[in-house]
């Protein structure tokens, strides 16, 4: 599928790899729409970095952590459809990501999970593969986690969400199929999380075999292969770990 003309949809693209993403599907030429959640600012900040490279670009506000989320999914898809938007590439990226050892899993940090990480962008890949089933003609791309195939026990709720989405990736896949491509990236460390102590990012750089973070425009350049690079990938997931994999 060519990227110049597409419309694509990025959750959380205000900062960090969304943004990464949305800059440089701009740069070839897509319309992106910026999904956001806290980061208003940062958000309208790179709607107008893109407008005044000459892309096109809108916002996007919502929460995935409150309840109702098929609601709020056909509130989007409603508001798109006013703006006469038709999704053609869903990419997934919003995430939300913090510790929860055994002892500290509970309801809340579960639930938090659960919705941001799995519910909001299967019900996402719902609504928008469906119309791109009818429309014959749409991808859709999973950010996952390099350790979903080596989970973190401090980290279960994150993983397991994760985990959950690798499942719907290939279940999507077959079920959109034929004309929808449904795929996933599993990045390895490409920016330090919030909080991240030196001991961490130092464990988190040994265990790659290249010896160093990523960046995003890794995360950006697998993106477009999915997109640009080939239609013949469907319900598979691309490493961009830098070779923990092999570690
Ligand atoms: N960073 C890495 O090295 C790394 C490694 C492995 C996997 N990944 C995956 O790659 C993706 C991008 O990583 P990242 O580090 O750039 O992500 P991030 O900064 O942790 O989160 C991306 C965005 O998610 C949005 N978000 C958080 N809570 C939300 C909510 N309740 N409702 C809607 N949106 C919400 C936030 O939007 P607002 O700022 O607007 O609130 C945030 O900017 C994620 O899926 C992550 O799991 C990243």
């Amino acid at each position: 599928m060519e990227i110049q003309g597409k419309t694509v949809l990025i959750t959380g693209a205000a900062l960090r790899i969304g943004r990464e993403i949305a800059l440089d599907l701009s740069r070839c030429g897509a319309r992106v729409i910026i999904h956001y959640c806290q980061s208003q600012k940062a958000a309208r900040m790179l709607a107008g970095d893109i407008r005044r490279e000459g892309g096109e670009a809108s916002l996007l506000a919502a929460d995935f952590s409150k309840p109702g989320t098929a609601v709020l999914v056909r509130h989007i898809q409603n508001r798109l459809k006013r703006e006469k938007l038709a999704v053609d590439v869903l990419i997934n990226n919003a995430s939300v990501f913090y510790p929860a050892p055994l002892k500290k899993i509970n309801e809340k940090n579960w639930e938090d999970m659960m919705r941001v990480n799995l519910k909001a962008p299967f019900f996402l890949a719902r609504e928008f593969g469906l119309e791109m089933a009818a429309r014959k003609q749409g991808k859709i791309i999973q950010i996952l986690d390099w350790t979903v195939q080596r989970p973190h026990p401090d980290y279960l709720p994150y993983i397991i969400s994760k985990s959950g989405l690798l499942t719907a990736t290939l279940g999507l896949a077959k079920a959109l199929a034929p004309h929808v491509q449904v795929n996933g990236i599993a990045p390895g460390p490409i920016l330090e999380a919030r909080g991240m102590t030196p001991g961490e990012k130092k464990r988190a750089v040994e265990r790659t075999a290249l010896k160093r973070f990523g960046h995003p425009r890794d995360i950006a350049a697998a993106v477009r292969y999915l997109i640009e690079g080939s239609d013949f990938v469907t319900g598979t997931v691309l490493p961009v770990e830098g070779g923990s994999l092999i570690m």
